[in-house]
């Protein structure tokens, strides 16, 4: 891949951190966060995307707005998805696979994009090769993002969201200025339903079982890139850029 390297830009990090000084890679790029749930892809796709000034398509995001609907707005897809995702099972591909297609003509070639959270299974990763085709755009690369599960559910179950404009803390890790209260719109957080111990289980099996597998798939083609997910947001982040400039 050829980055720019040594433009230099200071980024405003999210929940009220100090600013940290990161490189500019060129854009467009346009990839797939990769990992576990709670590795951090929606922390580091937020700091992506301003970055790369690059659209975020969270398969995730766009479900939970989905709740906020009247349920008489609701399909019966949506309906039963949202009933999947509160357990932490994965939502049927038939489900996904519309939503994301309505999404992507959101996305254009000239632009860059991260994908999150999506594809998650086999066919999901093949649909979106057609998808993508139709549109004459591919993949540059797939970041998996890598941690030890024990870390994984310490993250899980610390975190607090923002219901309105999505901003993700950590108790500890990334506490917000005022207890339970979003640093950026002031809103009252909340833990996600899928953040409870039992989900949290469901969740980590669903990804070994479908996700896992997507990552050799990406690999044979020459797309995977695995980064280390330990330390803070920003020592990932550090991490991601650098790689996506050599790799
Ligand atoms: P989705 O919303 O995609 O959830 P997920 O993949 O389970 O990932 P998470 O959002 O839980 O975690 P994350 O890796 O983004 O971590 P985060 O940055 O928040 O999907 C939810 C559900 O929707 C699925 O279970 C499924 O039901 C359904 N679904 C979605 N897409 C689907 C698809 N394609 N097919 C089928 N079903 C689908 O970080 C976690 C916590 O750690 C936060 O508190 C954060 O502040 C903290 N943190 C982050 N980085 C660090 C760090 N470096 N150090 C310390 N703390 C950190």
């Amino acid at each position: 891949m050829q980055r720019n390297k040594g433009q230099v830009t200071t980024l405003p990090y999210l929940a009220g951190q100090p600013e940290v000084v990161v490189p500019q890679v060129q854009s467009p790029i346009h990839l797939v966060l990769l990992g576990p749930p709670g590795v951090g892809k929606g922390t580091q796709a937020e700091l992506l995307s301003r970055n790369l000034a690059a659209r975020h398509l969270s398969t995730g995001d766009i479900l939970r707005s989905a709740r906020n609907l009247d349920p008489n707005e609701r399909s019966p897809a949506i309906s039963a998805a949202l009933k999947y995702m509160q357990r932490g099972d994965l939502v049927p591909d038939s489900t996904i696979l519309a939503l994301v297609e309505e999404h992507l003509d959101y996305l254009s070639v000239e632009q860059s994009f991260l994908l999150d959270g999506f594809p998650r299974t086999v066919g999901q990763a093949w649909a979106l090769d057609r998808m993508l085709e139709r549109r004459d755009m591919k993949l540059d690369a797939v970041i998996s993002y890598e941690l030890p599960v024990d870390r994984i559910v310490q993250r899980l179950s610390g975190r607090r969201t923002c219901p309105a404009c999505k901003s993700v803390f950590h108790i500890s890790a990334r506490p917000p200025r005022k207890r339970g209260v979003c640093d950026h719109c002031g809103s009252r957080l909340i833990q996600r339903e899928d953040d409870r111990p039992v989900s949290i289980r469901v969740r980590l099996a669903a990804y070994e079982d479908n996700t896992a597998p997507l990552a050799e798939l990406y690999a044979r083609r020459g797309l995977l890139v695995r980064i280390p997910a330990e330390g803070s947001p920003e020592e990932v982040f550090g991490r991601s850029l650098e790689i996506l400039q050599v790799a």
